[in-house]
C-alpha cells in the first residue's frame, strides 16, 4: 500500500484548553484560540503493510523504536482510523520533530495532527478538514488546532461531531511573533492530560469558565483587527488564569498531599517580571505559558531584534542558564507532502 507523509506544526494557545468535559473523547470545557508555529513541526510517514503483526513505530532520523507508552497511544489512534476505513492492517510509522523534545513545545499537537493526516491519506480516506480535526482531537485535544491554517478556534461541544477547529485568519494576516524561551530541558512534573483532570478541583475553575466567553470574543476580535494591545493584555491574563487553576488544585502525589501544581521555575518568573519591565521601557511585548516552565513572548515583528537582545542579556546574567530560544511565525495547517519531497 502507498506510503503517505504529512507535516503538521505545533500550535500556541492564546485562549487555553484547560479542563475537559469528556476525557476519553478529549471534549474541552471551553473554546480555545491558537496560532500554528512555523519552526515547530512534525513530519510523519505511514505505510500499512499486510505482512506486519503489530504496528511498528520509529522515531527520529535514526529510526529508534518508540517507548511502549507512546507506541500504544499511536496504535490506539491508528485503531480509530482503521475503524473509519474498515481495515485491520498494521502500519509502519516514522515520525520526526523539527524541534527537540524538552524545548518546552508539546509535540502531541503536531504529532497527532500529522499522524491523522498521513494515516488517512495512506488508507485513501477522503475526509474534510473538519473531519480530520475531529479525528486528530481524539488523539490529543490540541492536535485538532494544528489541522487548519494560521489563527484557529476550536469549539467546545458536548457532541463529538461538533468539537473541531476552524481558521479565524490566514497565517499572513498578522506579522506577530512568538519567541519561545525554554528555560529547562527536564521533563515537566505533570503531563497536560493529568493536569486537565485536576482543573475541577480548583474552587476558581467556575470563575475561569465564566470569564472565558468575553475573553474569547476580545481575542478573536483583536486578531481580526490586528489590535496588539487588547490582544496582548487578554492573552497574558489568560495564561495566568491557567496557572492559578493549576496552583489551586490540591491533590496527592506519591502519597504526599500537595496544595497545587507549580509549573514555573525561578527563571520562568524572572522572565515574566522582565517582560513587564520591558513593557514599561516601551517595548510591545506580552507573555503566555502552557502547562510548563517555557515562556512565550508575543510581539510584533518590529520588536524582534530588541527583544532577542534583551533576552540574551538576561540569560547571560547567570552562566548556568542553558535557555533554548526559538522564533516562530504564524504557520500553515497540516498537509500531505508529495512523494518527491518525502
Ligand atoms: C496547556 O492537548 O496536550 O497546552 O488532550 O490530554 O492530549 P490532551 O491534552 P493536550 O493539552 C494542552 C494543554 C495546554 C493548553 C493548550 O494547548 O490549549
Amino acid at each position: 500500500m502507498r506510503k503517505s507523509t504529512a507535516v503538521a506544526h505545533a500550535n500556541l494557545a492564546f485562549v487555553k484548553y484547560w479542563g475537559k468535559i469528556d476525557h476519553a473523547l478529549n471534549l474541552p470545557a471551553n473554546n480555545s484560540i491558537s496560532m500554528n508555529l512555523s519552526n515547530a513541526k512534525t513530519t510523519t510517514s505511514v505505510q500499512f503493510d499486510e505482512s506486519l503483526f503489530g504496528d511498528e513505530i520509529l522515531i527520529g532520523s535514526e529510526g529508534r523504536p518508540a517507548n511502549p507508552s507512546f507506541s500504544s497511544r499511536v496504535s490506539n489512534h491508528l485503531d480509530r482510523i482503521r475503524k473509519e476505513a474498515n481495515v485491520t492492517l498494521h502500519a509502519h510509522v516514522w515520525t520526526e520533530n523539527s524541534f527537540a523534545t524538552g524545548v518546552g513545545i508539546a509535540s502531541s499537537a503536531s504529532g497527532f495532527a500529522a499522524l491523522t493526516m498521513a494515516a488517512c491519506h495512506a488508507l485513501e480516506l477522503d475526509l474534510s478538514e473538519k473531519e480530520l480535526s475531529i479525528l486528530a482531537r481524539k488523539g490529543s485535544g490540541s492536535a485538532c488546532r494544528s489541522i487548519p491554517s494560521g489563527f484557529v478556534e476550536w469549539f467546545a461541544s458536548e457532541k463529538s461531531e461538533e468539537s473541531f477547529a476552524r481558521q479565524i485568519a490566514k497565517p499572513d494576516h498578522w506579522d506577530i511573533l512568538d519567541i519561545t524561551i525554554a528555560v529547562s530541558q527536564s521533563e515537566k512534573k505533570m503531563s497536560s492530560s493529568a493536569g486537565h483532570k485536576l482543573t475541577t478541583i480548583s474552587p476558581f475553575f467556575p470563575t475561569r469558565l465564566a470569564t472565558l466567553p468575553e475573553r474569547l470574543n476580545l481575542i478573536r476580535r483583536a486578531i481580526l483587527d490586528r489590535d496588539f494591545e487588547t490582544f496582548g493584555q487578554e492573552v497574558e491574563t489568560e495564561a495566568i488564569s491557567l496557572h492559578l487553576i493549576a496552583m489551586s488544585s490540591p491533590h496527592k502525589d506519591s502519597d504526599a498531599w500537595l496544595s497545587g501544581v507549580y509549573y514555573w521555575m525561578p527563571d520562568t518568573l524572572e522572565l515574566l517580571i522582565a517582560t513587564q519591565d520591558w513593557r514599561k521601557d516601551g517595548l510591545q511585548v506580552y507573555f503566555t505559558l502552557d502547562a510548563g516552565p517555557t515562556v512565550h513572548l508575543i510581539c510584533p515583528d518590529s520588536e524582534k531584534d530588541q527583544l532577542l537582545d534583551a533576552v540574551s542579556s538576561l540569560q547571560s546574567q547567570r552562566s548556568e542558564r542553558l535557555w533554548n530560544v526559538m522564533v516562530n511565525r504564524p504557520a500553515e495547517g497540516a498537509y500531505i507532502m508529495n512523494q518527491e519531497e518525502a
